[in-house]
């Protein structure tokens, strides 16, 4: 019997196995498709302070072996998120759920955060500085080490329940950028978001989407995501949340060995509904074959 148990800050994980945020809603139309409770935990869809429409359409493009979003962090606003969601989904999810929270400011970030961490079916709180779909917000706080850590810093003040800072890949020196998180008290780090990208549509000659440029994510991601974790578990000491083109149990094994507390699956949920499902199924079967009886014990033995 493998023990799939992982901890991240205190919260006590059942399994690593969490979907992404955006890719996951707030889970109410998967608990219609499975029982969600064997989830280690979720990701709730990134939410700001004001409810938002996204962007315009078309915000999704196919390519090979992945996809490109921009859909601009369309969610309800963090009113309703409190008032209404968090409270509904007690019904169908029984364990403390991720809060992801992105912002325009550092006072909307501030705020969101203080009320996400009242809530009290909320673990942790994913703070999203790497959305690359919206302006004047999201990825530009995330991009120099000096402003990450400035956000991560005045939402610590206000915060009791752990911080945990979603990263962009699209930076030069990823690790440079945890790092001064870590040292502005974050308590862990989670990467990465999506690797910013387009596509052109040949006959009408415009890019495919109406915003330009969108974050890629899927399988061809998962190398890079992986390179990354690698290098941002070296570069810290608090516990890292690993993602990015996950899609199999064994890509969980090797995110962990590559540093990994806890693995989320993103873009593969929108390929396939059960695939989270399907790989805790695969988990201890893979861990068992590979001579693991305790997964939290191969958290960055590649090192
Ligand atoms: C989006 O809503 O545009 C995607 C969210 C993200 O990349 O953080």
């Amino acid at each position: 019997m493998v023990n799939t148990k992982v901890s991240l800050c205190g919260l006590e994980l059942e399994n690593p196995v969490i979907p992404a945020s955006g890719t996951f809603g707030y889970g109410e139309e998967f608990a219609e498709l499975y029982d969600i409770n064997i989830l280690g935990s979720f990701s709730f869809k990134g939410t700001t302070k004001e409810p938002r429409f996204g962007n315009p359409t078309p915000r999704i493009a196919e390519c090979s072996a992945g996809m490109l979003n921009s859909v601009g962090l369309q969610n309800p606003g963090i009113e309703a998120v409190c008032a209404d969601i968090l409270p509904k989904m007690k019904r169908y999810f029984k364990k403390p759920v991720i809060a992801n929270i992105g912002g325009f400011s550092l006072e909307e970030y501030v705020y969101c955060c203080q009320k996400a961490d009242q809530a009290d079916n909320v673990g942790l709180i994913e703070l999203n500085i790497s959305c690359p779909n919206v302006h004047g917000g999201g990825m530009s706080f995330g991009t120099s080490p000096a402003s990450a850590a400035e956000v991560t810093a005045a939402v610590k003040k206000v915060c009791k329940k752990p911080i945990f800072v979603k990263l962009s890949p699209n930076v030069a020196d990823i690790a440079a950028v945890a790092k001064a998180c870590e040292d502005a008290g974050a308590d862990g780090i989670a990467l990465i978001n999506t690797l910013l990208g387009m596509r052109i549509d040949l006959r009408r000659r415009t890019p495919v989407l109406a915003n330009k440029k969108g974050g890629f994510s899927g399988d061809a991601i998962f190398p890079v995501a992986l390179r990354m974790v690698y290098d941002v578990y070296e570069a810290v000491k608090i516990p890292v949340i690993g993602m990015g083109g996950v899609s199999s149990a064994e890509d969980v094994i090797e995110m962990m060995m590559a540093g990994a507390t806890a693995v989320e699956i993103g873009a593969a949920n929108l390929v396939n509904p059960f695939v989270c499902k399907e790989i805790l199924a695969e988990l201890p079967e893979k861990a068992a074959e590979l001579g693991i009886a305790k997964i939290a014990d191969i958290i960055g033995v590649a090192h």
